[in-house]
């Protein structure tokens, strides 16, 4: 029998939505920080691919989800590209700048990724042995705008506003940063897939800031691109994109760029993307992950509103972004028996 997410992928409306969570392999779960620990660090728990597989399967022994996404970073593509990359504690990343011509040209072509991304490749090859049979593994990549404001800025930023700036002051440096990032993130999925992911899913976090034609040459036209390659080289693949926080350009993004689903925020409500964005295929969402920190009748009633506003389509049922650290582990057995009841599943 096909795994639900395939289906799902393929545009069968089920009567139970599949379910996952992004981030499912996180800090609110002590077994992971466990092996956290054991790792040292974040980045050396990415790049050892028996502990990176350990905490990708805990999510699924505890709660019996229907896909597993590889443990793994979108920041490890910037690394492989000859970027510095490091943590720190309580802030998040790091990085070297790339902001001119120069460090462009410093970095190694899109080809020259797959050595240094060899230990991610090993953590699929595990999963794809060690998975039961039903789950469905999903690799992933940050989509290129995504990945360029961390490489423009060496951090996070709030506004993306030194990656906003090169692109006003330096549009040729700007766009030829994201040609190569979208080429290496082909082949990053490419490998992926060819390890044995099944599905892969593109996240451009910071979509949302894109206003006008950015949104469509720096949003629309890499996920265009990287699609377009992955399904020649891979027939069949099912890609999931999620350009956070697009808000009412999420209607007509699966058409524009080639993905079998979008994965929405919860800032769009589930009742518009039935009608907008669900018409065109598949949808993945959207429950606000604050919900899984207060928990309670709120958690159960938005979860069953999340499932009956999509049950007339192909759905697989998500939070809006990652749950956090605070997040209690038992609201999360609370949301599945919700969407399952919901669903009219025995639970
Ligand atoms: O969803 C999953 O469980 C798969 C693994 C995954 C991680 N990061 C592990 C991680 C995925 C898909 C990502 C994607 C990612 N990473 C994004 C895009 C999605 C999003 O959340 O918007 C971004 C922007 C990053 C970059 C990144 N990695 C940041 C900004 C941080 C620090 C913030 C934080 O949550 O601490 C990370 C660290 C990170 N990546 C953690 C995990 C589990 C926490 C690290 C830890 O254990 O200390």
């Amino acid at each position: 029998m096909t795994k639900t997410i395939l289906r799902a992928l393929a545009g069968e409306t089920l009567a139970v939505p599949p379910i996952w969570m992004m981030r499912q392999a996180g800090r609110y779960l002590p077994e992971y920080r466990a092996t956290r620990a054991r790792a040292g660090d974040f980045l050396s728990l990415c790049y050892t691919p028996e502990l990176a597989a350990e905490v990708t399967l805990q999510p699924i022994r505890r709660y019996g989800f229907d896909a597993a996404i590889l443990f793994a970073d979108i920041l490890l593509v910037p690394q492989a590209l000859g970027a510095e990359l490091w943590f720190e504690t309580g802030e998040g990343p790091r990085l070297s700048t790339v902001t001119t011509p120069a460090e462009l040209a410093a970095l190694k072509p899109a080809a020259a990724v797959h050595d240094h991304l060899a230990p991610v490749y090993e953590t699929v090859r595990i999963l794809a042995r060690e998975l039961p049979r039903e789950v469905t593994l999903i690799g992933f990549a940050g989509a290129p705008w995504t990945v360029a404001t961390y490489m423009i800025a060496g951090r996070g930023t709030p506004d993306q506003a030194p990656a906003h700036r090169l692109l006003r002051e330096d549009r040729a440096t700007f766009a030829a940063l994201i040609d190569l990032i979208t080429e290496a993130t082909v082949e990053y999925l490419s490998a992926q897939v060819a390890a044995g992911a099944e599905v892969v899913k593109l996240f451009d976090s910071w979509a949302g800031s894109l206003a006008g034609q950015d949104f469509e040459d720096f949003a629309v036209a890499p996920a265009r691109r990287i699609i377009a390659a992955l399904k020649e080289r891979h027939p069949g693949l099912p890609v999931i994109a999620f350009p956070r926080e697009a808000g009412e350009r999420y209607a007509g993004f699966a058409r524009a760029t080639g993905a079998d689903c979008v994965a929405l925020d919860q800032s769009v409500d589930a009742g518009w993307a039935a009608r907008h964005v669900q018409c065109d295929g598949c949808v993945q969402g959207n429950l606000d992950p604050a919900l899984l920190v207060s928990g309670g009748e709120d958690l159960v009633r938005e979860a069953r509103r999340i499932v009956r506003a999509f049950s007339g389509g192909p759905h697989i049922f998500n939070l809006g972004h990652g749950i956090t650290p605070d997040a209690d582990p038992e609201n999360v057995t609370r949301m599945i028996a919700a969407v399952r009841q919901a669903g009219g599943a025995d639970v």
